[in-house]
């Protein structure tokens, strides 16, 4: 468990996919300063989700400033094989991956890859899976974190489904590691996900779909602390 020592009871993440990537190390300088101790990277490789999305290059370019802040990169794989994956974002300075109880691969082995490259490990699941089946996996495991997708993975943009709260709080009764919840994640509905058991708050639009970050940032943490 490497995430215990990041974790400030509660975060609230910044997805960059979101970003407008003109400016994109602005944009993370102005929610470094803000407080943002931890952004999350969607890796999708177009088949696991639709669109190809952000990878190991662009990781590569915004790691050091982060890093140097204090910062951590909790990577999302929407990827068929994770695995496959794992060196490349060590390498480029990922902290940690997330893989998706639906993709390939068998979960001891997917979490012990992880390790061994220093990476945090993360087991999330779509809407479609049952929170038992994800949380079983992710207490096998030893999970960090345990993410469960209140949308269908692929784009940002997307509208929470209303049967989010539900899914969060059964498994926040089946599992000790953070919970996470990504997708349409916004000021209107933060403090009801942290209050049925949320732990790691994403928000791409919600911050990024905003004129001012910071104050979009700091808005969001009021409502959860
Ligand atoms: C999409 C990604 C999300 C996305 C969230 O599948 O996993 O992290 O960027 O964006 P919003 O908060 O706009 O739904
Ligand atoms: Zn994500």
């Amino acid at each position: 468990m490497i995430w215990k020592d990041w974790v400030r009871s509660v975060e609230v993440e910044p997805s960059l996919y979101a970003a407008d990537f003109a400016r994109l190390g602005d944009q993370i300088r102005k929610l470094l300063d803000a407080g943002v101790r931890i952004f999350h990277f969607d890796v999708g490789d177009g088949h696991f989700v639709p669109p190809v999305t952000i990878g190991p290059v662009v990781l590569r370019s915004i790691a050091p400033m982060i890093h140097e802040a204090g910062g951590k990169l909790d990577c999302h794989l929407m990827v068929d094989d994770p695995a496959h994956h794992f060196r490349e974002i060590a390498g480029s300075g990922g902290d940690s991956v997330t893989f998706h109880v639906e993709a390939t691969g068998d979960v001891d082995s997917l979490a012990a890859g992880a390790r061994d490259l220093g990476l945090g490990v993360g087991v999330a699941f779509n809407p479609g899976t049952e929170p038992d089946a994800a949380a079983q996996a992710a207490s096998q495991v030893g999970a960090d974190l345990c993410l469960c997708m209140s949308i269908n993975p692929g784009y940002s943009g997307q509208e929470l489904m209303a049967d989010a709260y539900g899914r969060i709080a059964r498994l926040r009764s089946l599992v000790d590691c953070f919970v996470q919840v990504d997708g349409g994640v916004k000021e209107s509905n933060v403090a009801r996900l942290r209050e049925v058991g949320a732990d790691l708050l994403v928000v791409g639009s919600g911050i990024f779909g905003q004129s001012d970050l910071e104050d979009a940032y700091r808005r969001l943490r009021q409502r959860v602390e």
